[in-house]
């Protein structure tokens, strides 16, 4: 965290926020309950209404005799106890509605979005396609829209930005490989099928600046060339009479229809590589097994001491594929690592990918914002501007530092970004979010099955955005998910004095448990050593706990392992768990020699047994414990006068950290 700032905007953070955010939550015990039954209620009620206008003359399917017949009780009655053992079972469940869940990536839900979802739920749209869905097709375009601007794209209709839905995060990395793979590939396919055909040729040497278009050539043209390259192309085709044929033997020359092998070898091209840091999640290596590239392709680039990605690492692997001339298909940065919440250098990959499309170099960024996405609300006004820095700082005590600042600034210069409502949207699950930077590249992907795809009704340029089937990964999606994303995003429009309130929230909470823990750690001192080993960039906070005298890493793991069961939810006696966190650990593997040092002493461990390597007896001493806390929920507030939750928290877990040592003795 930077250094705080002496001046914090109270009105931001004080009671008005409580009072802004207070109709938004159903609350802890169910407080806004009249508003939720009544708002229920009132969608049940519309939809009933809804079924008796289609056709009122049609008979009705289930007639009151029906309703009398014992097998009908009998029915409902299964169905009712059905519902009573499910409910019994779901009273288990985490109960990330509460402020004393301080674990995952979940909370409380925002009340608009999830009582669209259930109102959406009961009619049932599948967003593959706007035949399926004409209503909440449409909704999922125009949240598309909405994330694209959030994240600071230009979404004019033409080439403009899109986006969509996904079941989650992990899908939406899915398909920037997917798509980011089709858009790369293709300039190549279009030499092997036409690059005898002098007009075609013209065209693939002028994007390779009038040099040879030679496969490696091509292969580094960055994605605005090839989207550019694909209009020529198209508009050249459309003028021969045996154009469509002509598509058709590119098509035939492609990776999606030669498949790796083929395709690699026809082009004599080494297996490509995609770059991410060494925290990516781990939806990333799944990808590149799911897409047959090979999870031994995805090369990790350092991170530094608090776990942001190092864009030297970066070029200096950028170098060793070009100089062994390896494809790379893209470079990925994250915008909120799933562990530590930290922020990648986003605005230095941009600055490296001019430097390299400069020298005919190009690479595809994407940004894995699954996460940190929604924050980019902090930094937007009303009109889409980006604000200042200092009026962004202003409302908070060390947030954003300028590093932070400049990668948020610089989201819209990605190629694509996975960005989940269903996280840091807090919205309901099945609400991952893919935006790309530039629609064209939709039609690099497509299938257009004739049950669903009219090829006359769905002619038209803008349509095609609402065929979602025809370029995304899924098929049948939720279109209750788009609906619930929408209601929510015009309560909350995505700026600062908005939605940014609610991200707000979650960020000036992180800062007061900071500081809070800081005091504590001097507090315990004489029996242990509390560390943050990273160095919170947004809202989820580590602490690592050595007890006093301990130099051995694999017994502060050990001991770490104990306290954490303090944290740990009990399904079947939940109502024991006074706070429930999560755990993630710091692997020795992912840090450079100074910083695995440098850790180790912070927490007087002897860095010499902090090791990398894995298996008997090193196991438990290549990597360091940490506890995990996600500070998501509205009500962990620093200044309600109910007296923050967080307060509370501490207090738990120097009571914890000291019973935990007690055992321990
Ligand atoms: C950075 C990041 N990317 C991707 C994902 C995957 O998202 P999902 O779990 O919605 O598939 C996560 C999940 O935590 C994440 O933190």
């Amino acid at each position: 965290m930077a250094t705080p700032l002496p001046i914090i905007d109270r009105a931001l953070s004080g009671s008005d926020a409580h009072e802004y955010l207070a109709p938004l939550f159903l609350g802890t015990a169910g407080e806004n309950a009249p508003a939720f039954e009544r708002a229920l209620l009132g969608v049940v009620r519309e939809h009933l209404r809804w079924r008796r206008s289609f056709h009122p003359e049609d008979p009705p399917s289930i007639t009151p005799a029906d309703q009398h017949a014992p097998s009908f009780a009998a029915a409902m009655a299964r169905t009712e106890a059905g519902l009573r053992d499910l409910s019994a079972r779901l009273q288990n469940s985490a109960p990330m509605f509460s402020p004393r869940y301080v674990g995952h990536m979940a909370s409380d839900l925002l009340l608009p979005g999830l009582l669209a979802h259930l109102a959406t739920t009961l009619y049932n749209p599948n967003n593959v396609s706007a035949e399926t869905a004409p209503v909440t097709a449409d909704l999922e375009i125009e949240v598309g829209q909405q994330l694209a601007r959030m994240c600071g794209f230009n979404t004019d209709p033409g080439q403009g930005a899109y986006g969509h839905l996904t079941s989650g995060g992990t899908v939406a990395n899915y398909e920037a490989l997917w798509l980011l793979r089709a858009v790369r590939f293709w300039p190549l396919a279009l030499a092997d099928a036409l690059g005898a055909d002098r007009e075609i040729a013209a065209l693939l040497s002028a994007a390779c600046g009038n040099a040879a278009p030679d496969a490696w050539r091509l292969v580094n043209l960055s994605i605005d060339q090839i989207l550019d390259l694909r209009d020529a192309v198209n508009g050249a085709l459309a003028t021969r009479r045996n154009g469509e044929e002509l598509q058709l033997l590119i098509a035939q020359a492609r990776f999606e229809s030669l498949g790796t092998a083929r395709f690699l070898a026809q082009h004599e091209l080494a297996a490509p590589v995609v770059i991410c840091p060494r925290t990516a999640h781990y939806s990333w290596p799944k990808a590149m097994q799911l897409l047959g590239l090979g999870d031994a392709q995805l090369w990790y680039a350092e991170v530094d001491a608090h776990m942001r990605l190092s864009p030297v690492s970066v070029a200096a692997l950028l170098d060793r594929a070009w100089s062994e001339k390896v494809p790379v298909l893209a470079v990925i940065a994250v915008l909120g690592t799933t562990e530590f919440g930290t922020i990648d250098p986003l605005h230095e990959l941009v600055a490296l990918r001019e430097a390299c499309s400069a020298d005919g170099q190009a690479f595809a960024l994407h940004v894995d914002a699954a996460w940190g996405g929604y924050l980019a609300t902090l930094f937007r006004d009303a009109d889409g501007g980006v604000l200042a820095h200092a009026q962004v700082r202003s409302r908070f005590r060390y947030f954003p530092s300028e590093r932070v600042y400049e990668a948020f600034a610089n989201l819209g210069r990605a190629d694509s970004v996975t960005v989940d409502p269903h996280k840091l949207g807090y919205l309901p699950y099945g609400a991952g979010g893919f935006v790309g930077r530039d629609r064209r590249m939709t039609h690099f992907v497509g299938q257009r099955p004739p049950y669903l795809f009219d090829p006359a009704a769905t002619a038209r340029a803008n349509d095609r955005l609402a065929q979602l089937g025809d370029y995304i990964l899924e098929g049948s999606k939720s279109g209750a998910a788009a609906a619930a994303v929408y209601v929510s995003h015009q309560v909350l429009p995505l700026d600062a004095d908005h939605f940014g309130r609610v991200c707000g929230h979650t960020i000036r909470a992180a800062e007061y448990l900071f500081e809070r823990l800081q005091a504590m750690a001097v507090r315990l001192a004489s029996t242990c050593r509390l560390v943050l080993p990273v160095e919170p960039d947004t809202n989820i906070i580590c602490i690592a706990v050595n007890p006093a005298g301990n130099r051995s890493p694999a017994r502060m793991n050990l001991f770490g392992r104990a306290l954490f069961q303090h944290f740990r939810l009990d399904p079947l006696r939940p109502q024991s768990c006074d706070f429930i966190g999560s755990h993630t650990s710091v692997l020795r593997k992912n840090l450079s020699p100074i910083s695995a040092h440098r850790l180790a002493q912070q927490l007087d461990l002897d860095p010499e047994a902090f090791v990398l390597q894995v298996g008997d007896p090193a196991r438990d001493a290549d990597h360091l414990f940490l506890l995990r806390h996600t500070l998501m929920n509205p009500w962990l507030s620093d200044d309600s006068e109910a007296g923050s939750f967080l307060d509370s928290y501490c207090a738990f877990l120097e009571r914890a950290i000291a019973k935990t040592l007690e055992s321990s003795c």
